[in-house]
């Protein structure tokens, strides 16, 4: 689905320069589960940013589904990551004034779907991972698991390949982040939507198809691979 090759992104700040990734070969296949663990500042975030497309490369190429992002314009990029991806963040990034359907309802809002329909398919959703319950509540109302599923029910509501998720259990105890893992795998599972994690969390790297390590930009030898 993914395939990544030479990939390089260099940050410059003044004289200092920093290779975040560098020279980064991988092929993300479609329905897999994958989770990129590593030290802090190993380059996972950037990673992760690069194939979202929020990110440009500095070298290499990144190509989804025959789509090249690293020399799509960003016009094209805000489409494609619209109609193809999916985010999760460490800290949900919920609209504060936003009860959860209205949040789960904004992808499909943004293509331009009347809200009424938007807002089925976010009740639908939100009552499939257990929020039932908490519809109308705003995400100062909710815990921090609770806001992370309904910033996962607003990452699939668009039908999206590629979820990817940025240290999604950062800010969670460990019961919550047991949940959202779960989540996440049965929404793998049932679904097939195709994950790629960034974490520090080694419980999310238990049940992965593939655990990749990055240290310094770069992929470690000896990860796991459960797809071969
Ligand atoms: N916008 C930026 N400008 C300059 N340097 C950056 C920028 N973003 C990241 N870096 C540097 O790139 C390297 C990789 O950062 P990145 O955020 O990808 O790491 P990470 O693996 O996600 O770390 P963490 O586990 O702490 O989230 C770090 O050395 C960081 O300081
Ligand atoms: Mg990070």
């Amino acid at each position: 689905m993914i395939s990544i090759h030479q990939l390089y992104k260099t940050y410059h700040r003044g004289s200092e320069s920093v290779e975040a990734v560098s020279g980064i070969d991988l092929e993300i296949i479609k329905g897999e589960f994958m989770v990129i663990l590593g030290p802090s500042g190993g380059g996972k975030s950037t990673l992760l940013n690069l194939i979202g497309g929020i990110d440009h490369p500095t070298a290499g190429t990144i190509t989804m589904n025959g789509f090249a992002l690293e020399t799509a314009s960003e016009e094209s990029l805000t489409r494609f990551r619209r109609d193809h991806i999916g985010f999760v963040f460490q800290f949900y990034n919920l609209l504060s004034s936003l009860n959860a359907i209205e949040n789960v309802s904004m992808p499909l809002m943004a293509k331009g779907i009347a809200f009424k329909q938007a807002k089925a398919k976010a009740v639908q959703i939100l009552t499939r991972i257990g929020l039932e319950k908490r519809l109308h509540h705003r995400p100062s109302e909710l815990s921090g698991g609770e806001q992370q599923r309904v910033a996962i029910a607003r990452s699939i509501i668009s039908e999206p390949e590629l979820i990817l998720a940025d240290e999604p259990t950062g800010d969670l105890d460990s019961l919550n982040a047991q949940a959202i893992i779960a989540l996440m795998h049965e929404l793998n599972k049932q679904m097939g939507l195709t994950f790629v994690v960034a974490t520090h969390n080694l419980r999310l790297a238990e049940n992965a198809d593939r655990v990749v390590e990055l240290r310094d930009g770069k992929i470690q030898p000896n990860h796991i691979d459960k797809t071969k």
